[in-house]
Order: C-alpha cells, then structure tokens, then sequence
C-alpha cells in the first residue's frame, strides 16, 4: 500500500486572498438560502459508523452521505446550482455555459442548465469512462471527450465560451477568471451548514478529513470552519490520489505548483493536475497534513462502507480508503490525535453504476 504524507510547515500562515473577488463573493453569499429555494432540496444524512471506529480504533467516525445529494449522487450539484443562479441574476441574457469535468460537476451542471433551458456544453478528459459521459449527456448536454487531461478539457471549455459567447461554469479559478469559481466554493458552504445542524461538531475536538481534486470543496469546507480550524479544535487532514497530488506537492516545495503525478487513478474526481488558486490561498494555512494514497484501499472502503449501507463510488470512498492506508502503516495516533472525532465524507455514490458494480463484485 502506498501513502506518504507531509506535515504542513505553511500551517497558520494568514490567510490572504490574492484578489479580493471571492472574499466579495463570500461576503455576498447566501447559498443556503438559495438551496433550499430548490423543490427537490433535503440535506443529506449523516451516518455514526461505530463498528468502523472501532475498527480504525477512533473516538468516532461521522460521515456524511453525499450519494442521496439530488438525483446527482454528489455533492457537486451544491456548487453548480449557485453559481448558474447567480450567474442569471448578475446577466438575464446567458446564452449557454459551458465546462470541463471529470464527471459529477458537469453533470450537475447539465442538469441546472436544462432546468433554466440552458445550452450546455461539456468536455471531459481523455479515458472518462462511458458510464459518465451518459450521465451527463442524460441531462440535454452535448458531451465531447478531448484527446488530453482535465486541463486541457478547461481550456478546450474556456476557447469555446469566448467562440461563442457563452459562459464557462468551471469550478477552479485562474487570473481573469474567478468570479464564478467564488460562487461555486461559496455553494458548497450548505453542506456545512447542514452539518452543524445535524451534529453536535463543537463537542470534541475533531478530524477534518477532505480529499482534493483542484481543491475548491475542501477549501470551501475549511474556510467556513476557519476559526475552529486556526484554534486546533478541529484538524484538517488533506487527501489527493498520489497520481495527481497537486496540493501535496505544493505543500512539500513550500509554493503553488502542478502535480508531477501519471494521472491514471481510479479516483476520478480527485484526478486535477492543478489546484484552484482560490483553494491554494485558503488551504496552504489551514491544512496540517497532505496525504497522497494509490487506489489500492478504494475496493475495501468502498464494500465497508456498502456494509454501513452507504453507497460510495470509488472517489466518493477515498477518504476511508485513507483510513485503511494509515492503519496499515501505523498511523493512526500520529496523524490522527487519540480520541479524537472524525468526521468525513463519502462525496459521491455510484455515479458510475457499472463500474461501481464491477468494483464491487472483485
Ligand atoms: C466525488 C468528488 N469528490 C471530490 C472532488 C474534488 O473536488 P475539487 O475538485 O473541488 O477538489 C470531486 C471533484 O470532481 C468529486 O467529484
């Protein structure tokens, strides 16, 4: 099994936002609200998995169930629903949007686009697999495979909205691009704010573990729990897949960077080559371990988690996957204090039913 970790020496570095637009936009955010504006909105559940804290030998483990999250099967909806709305209300003459994916967030969109009669386009990575792209195109989106990675998806999205005048609904941000990136991080903040009211999460000190791709969803999650994050009640553990571990990478050099990995992993979602600025100015002082794992425990997490009676898909397990890794290495007590809380979540379900099934059958 491989993981490796690193202890972040930019913990508690002040945050400074390297312009002021998401700061603007958090200020003026309200997603919550907006949320549950939405006919088919209900938080998702949150499961107390004690055999498993026994097993990892925790306080507790808590997790929250993003498989029920719509009919999406993942948290990414949250994200880009709130930006599309606030996108029509700051311009009510949107001629279509457009966006790179490497699965749930273009299918959130597409599915918010054919709400408002939207066009959508999206571009997914080279090696997506079918499942995902019916997904999305089940929605009314045209869907188009490019013959490179994530990257270079976001940047086929971005030529595409300037040709047509459309507008790109990407969920990472890069200079001259942010606004909507703001909103999308600002949209994720209902999860947490469904979280503080379903649990007690102030009651013991706490394990925060959040898995990045460009990083935005953890950013968004750790900035809202900045306070308890900065005062050491809650500890904020970082999980990439090794073959795309940006902000490990990052955080290893001490500076912003792009991930030297192959980017072949099971772990779709996680698979972003670059992380998100905006995650970058938030995370690099927050988080106080970056962890990168191979897929090797996603199987394993993903059948435990079925016995909870969770459905996780294989990046919507990685969290847990990265529980096993520590215990099989010892870890557990080193990165994890003892007694500690943790508290995670499975990002996703089967959104990928065959090879969800697949996966489950080995
Ligand atoms: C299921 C799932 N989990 C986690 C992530 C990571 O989110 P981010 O790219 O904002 O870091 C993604 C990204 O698509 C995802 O689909």
């Amino acid at each position: 099994m491989s993981i490796n970790y690193v202890r972040n020496s930019l913990f508690g570095s002040p945050l400074v936002f390297s312009s002021n637009i998401l700061e603007r936009r958090i200020k003026e955010g309200d997603p919550y609200t907006y949320h549950r504006s939405l006919s088919d909105y209900q938080p998702t559940p949150v499961h107390n998995l004690n055999r498993l804290a026994k097993f990892f030998d925790l306080e507790s483990l808590i997790i929250k169930d993003e498989s029920k999250r719509f009919d999406l099967k993942a948290f990414k909806g949250l994200g880009a629903s709130y930006a599309l709305e606030m996108l029509v209300r700051r311009d009510s003459n949107v001629k279509g949007v457009c966006s790179a994916t490497d699965g749930n967030h273009g299918r959130a969109l597409a599915r918010f686009a054919q709400l408002k009669s939207l066009p959508c386009k999206i571009y997914v990575p080279q090696g997506t697999t079918e499942g995902r792209v019916s997904a999305i195109a089940a929605y009314g989106a045209d869907v188009e495979t490019v013959s490179g990675d994530y990257d270079y998806a976001v940047k086929q999205a971005q030529i595409r909205a300037q040709e047509q005048g459309w507008y790109q609904v990407q969920d990472t941000a890069w200079a001259g691009y942010e606004e909507i990136p703001a909103d999308i991080l600002v949209g994720y903040f209902t999860q947490a704010i469904e979280l503080e009211q379903q649990i007690n999460l102030y009651s013991r000190p706490t394990t925060l573990i959040l898995t990045a791709g460009v990083g935005t969803w953890a950013a968004s999650l750790a900035y809202f729990w900045r306070d308890a994050i900065s005062s050491g009640q809650m500890e904020l553990i970082l999980v990439e897949s090794k073959e795309s571990a940006c902000f490990y990478e990052s955080i290893l050099e001490r500076s912003y960077r792009s991930a030297s990995g192959t980017q072949v992993t099971l772990m779709a979602g996680l698979n972003c080559a670059t992380p998100s600025p905006h995650a970058w100015d938030i995370l690099k002082g927050l988080v106080k371990y970056t962890v990168q794992i191979s897929d090797e425990k996603i199987v394993t997490a993903m059948k435990a988690l079925r016995e909870e009676g969770i459905e996780s898909g294989e990046t919507g397990a990685a969290g847990v996957a990265s529980l096993y890794a520590m215990k099989e290495k010892g870890l557990i007590g080193q990165l994890i204090p003892r007694k500690n809380n943790i508290l995670l979540f499975s990002t996703e379900g089967a959104t990928d039913p065959k090879l969800y099934d697949l996966m489950l059958a080995q």
